[in-house]
């Protein structure tokens, strides 16, 4: 941290944008007021794959307000110059309305602009598509698997054979879609080559270099822009074709174009998180040290390009053991390609792994806890590397403790309050936080009030106050008088904001450029003959409330407005930069949890309650507390939906998604949330960021699908390998 006394950072605050939301003043992507604005509605292929016949748009043209129907026959050509970048996975991406080809069902093949929202829904309807179909392929079990990744330390086949103890379990994990209660939504408006877009997105860096290539445009002359996200999750960690078409609708119809995806719409028209089977076969001695691990992972991904994600890293670096093999196999289907959803890829392999040792635990009859700790790596297994701080054991004791794990009877079925069997489960949760070179700018004015700019996002845990925290500290001034922006791609750049890397990535870069600026205002103290700190060490002088004062002798000092007007500076300014983890990576850095949970089952209905949930979290040091505990509730509830409500239905004779929208998607309400909580071990970890932070918007839900699953099995003697958890698979 800086030598700065820390008043804002570890602070309970709340959200200095709080009052905008509740108010309604905080514009979200669709609500600009952008002058002249037409509508879009985007007319969705109904065949699962195969090719556009003929598009008839006779009665759609003819309808009142229609201004254009645009489709593969009429559409300009795009560029869609290469790029890697913005979270294009390595494939060939959509290109919207380039040819006649249908790849999912849901893909757009048309889009009508109108005057208003109904006249280009109305118009929508009577867009008349034939199609040439052919059978698409939608079913994971059914496909074949395609480009794997393998891994492999020690002989896994052989320390499985020799094990003493040896399970094989298969896991099924449904596809969950992200569902933000903001829909993703695009305005576009050209003005002459020069593009600016409003539009719901994690990331208006990779949106602004996504259109830029899509349009083949330079980069200044492309503006994204998005100072709200109502929630994201992963959704908008990607610019997905809707922005392009309404960026292209625009430019056809030389007017603004505002497009929003219905619910349904988002189902195909934004990513999700890909549908698994994952195989896990497991060895042991029979004192539960593990000796073999061989994991066989399936994942959906589309036929035009392979997504991936951190699937793999859980089942290499959470247990200390000898020999692992790893095939992470991804199944080209007939759908959109997947994004990552939240606590990616190790909330996937966390549900197998940690059903499993819970398994084990059963099987050998020691506790779930104990196994772990058995298991308990001294280093990192798959890179060698020593932890920079790995605090589980911490996590197990405090959240035992808490949450009363002695009460738990380790026969399943033993305890029963009327009707209800209740249960008491756990698991261990990792993520990997990304770190993302960024860039921030600092700017004290005359008047004592400093502006903070990075181009990050704040899909909700809070960025706009949480960096306002830590830019407070670093220039010594109050919350009131910084004021933080971001959501706009002509601020400093940053990375995604996701990955649970924006505080320790955009965080550092932010104190970076406010350590620049007060160090500026304290050196033209030091050197200024008419300063109260006239001669003394700069390295001595602190800054508190935009007071300059001598460290120890806060009498000795004067405020930044003063000094700034007697040497007649209307400001200073700084930029601020991260440059990413050390490379290479010199400690294994990792956010940790362990996550409690109890639950009561019907025992005639199969009904699951989930009555009480903990979690415990090694997550470095916590800039805001109060954000914090929001994040822990929210993944905690996320988990509680993939756990026991979330599943995606594909229909697989044509690809269709039957449960589109929230009343048959379920999601979690009030009254599927008990009582949470949620803590987190004090501390920090300086592996490579100057705020010792670990980042804790993902881990948060890893984990607790299994502490949920664990649970079941305790109180039901059920072991369930199948996500979501009906009452029918209880039955
Ligand atoms: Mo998070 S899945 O990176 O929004």
């Amino acid at each position: 941290m800086s030598p700065q006394p820390q008043a804002a950072v570890g602070a309970p605050l709340s959200r200095v944008d709080g009052r905008l939301k509740v108010t309604g003043k905080a514009q979200y992507a669709a609500e600009y007021d952008v002058d002249g604005a037409v509508h879009a509605v985007v007319v969705d292929a109904s065949i699962g794959r195969g090719r556009i016949r003929s598009i008839d748009i006779g009665a759609a043209e003819k309808h009142q307000g229609v201004l254009r129907v645009i489709h593969h026959g009429n559409a300009p050509r795009l560029a869609y110059r290469d790029n890697a970048g913005s979270n294009n996975p390595p494939g060939r991406r959509l290109r919207v309305f380039q040819d006649d080809r249908v790849l999912f069902h849901g893909q757009p093949v048309a889009v009508v602009v109108a005057t208003t929202l109904e006249a280009a829904q109305h118009g929508a309807s009577l867009v008349k598509v034939e199609y040439d179909a052919e059978q698409s392929s939608t079913d994971l079990h059914e496909a074949e698997p395609d480009r794997p990744t393998n891994y492999a330390r020690g002989d896994a086949e052989a320390g499985l054979r020799n094990a003493p103890v040896r399970l094989d379990l298969t896991y099924q994990l449904a596809r969950n879609h992200h569902n933000p209660m903001e829909p993703h939504a695009t305005i576009a408006r050209w003005d002459g080559n020069k593009l600016t877009v409003w539009d719901k997105t994690q990331w208006v860096v990779g949106t602004h270099d996504e259109l830029a290539a899509v349009f083949d445009l330079p980069a200044e002359s492309v503006r994204v822009i998005n100072p709200f996200v109502g929630g994201g999750f992963g959704s908008g960690l990607r610019c997905w074709p809707h922005t392009v078409v309404a960026a292209l609708a625009a430019r056809v119809t030389k007017r603004p174009v505002k497009l929003v995806l219905s619910r349904r719409q988002m189902y195909f028209g934004t990513g999700f998180r890909p549908m698994y089977e994952y195989r896990l076969r497991l060895g042991s001695d029979r004192r539960g040290r593990l000796t073999a691990a061989i994991h066989d992972i399936d994942a959906e991904t589309s036929s035009y390009e392979t997504f991936t994600e951190a699937v793999m890293a859980a089942g290499q670096m959470m247990y200390s053991m000898p020999n692992v093999s790893q095939a992470y196999r991804q199944v080209p289907l007939d759908v959109n390609t997947p994004i990552w959803m939240r606590g990616p890829g190790l909330a996937t392999a966390s549900f197998a792994i940690e059903s499993a040792m819970d398994e084990l635990a059963h099987e050998l009859g020691i506790d779930p806890i104990e196994l772990r700790r058995r298991n308990e790596p001294s280093e990192d297994e798959s890179n060698n590397l020593p932890f920079s701080t790995r605090r589980l054991r911490e996590c197990y004791t405090v959240g035992a403790r808490e949450f009363g794990w002695s009460r738990r009877s380790a026969r399943p079925r033993s305890r029963r309050e009327g009707d209800w069997l209740i249960g008491l489960g756990m698991a261990a949760g990792v993520y990997d936080p990304g770190r993302f070179p960024a860039e921030a700018r600092a700017r004290l004015d005359a008047d004592g009030t400093a502006v903070v700019e990075s181009a990050t996002s704040d899909m909700g845990p809070g960025t706009y106050t949480s960096q306002t925290q830590v830019a407070a500290d670093a220039l010594g001034l109050t919350m009131r008088t910084v004021t933080f922006r971001l959501g706009d791609s002509l601020y400093p750049p940053t990375g995604p904001h996701g990955g649970s890397a924006t505080m320790a990535s955009v965080g550092t870069a932010v104190v970076d450029a406010c350590d620049k600026v007060r160090n500026q205002a304290i050196k033209l103290a030091v050197e200024d003959r008419e300063s109260p700190l006239y001669g003394v060490d700069s390295s001595d002088v602190v800054v508190r409330g935009g007071r300059l004062h001598v460290r120890g002798n806060q009498a000795r000092g004067e405020t930044y407005r003063s000094l700034l007007a007697r040497n007649d500076r209307s400001h200073l300014e700084a930029s601020g930069s991260y440059t990413g983890p050390p490379s290479p990576a010199r400690r294994s850095y990792h956010a940790y949890n362990a996550t409690f949970a109890e639950v009561a089952v019907d025992a005639t209905l199969g009904l699951v309650r989930v009555r009480r949930m903990l979690g415990v979290y090694d997550a470095g040091r916590i800039i805001s507390p109060k954000l914090a505990e929001s994040q822990a509730f929210g993944g905690i509830v996320g988990g509680i939906g993939a756990a026991l409500l979330e599943h995606t239905v594909t229909d697989h004779r044509d690809g269709r998604i039957v449960n589109a929208n929230l009343a048959d998607y379920l999601v979690p309400v009030n009254a599927d949330v008990p009582e949470v909580r949620a803590i987190y071990l004090d501390g920090e970890d300086n592996d490579g960021n100057a705020l010792g932070v670990k980042g804790l918007g993902e881990v948060v839900q890893v984990g607790v699908a299994a502490a949920i699953g664990n649970a079941v099995f305790n109180a039901t003697g059920r072991r369930i390998r199948e996500l979501p958890i009906t009452a029918e698979a209880l039955l």
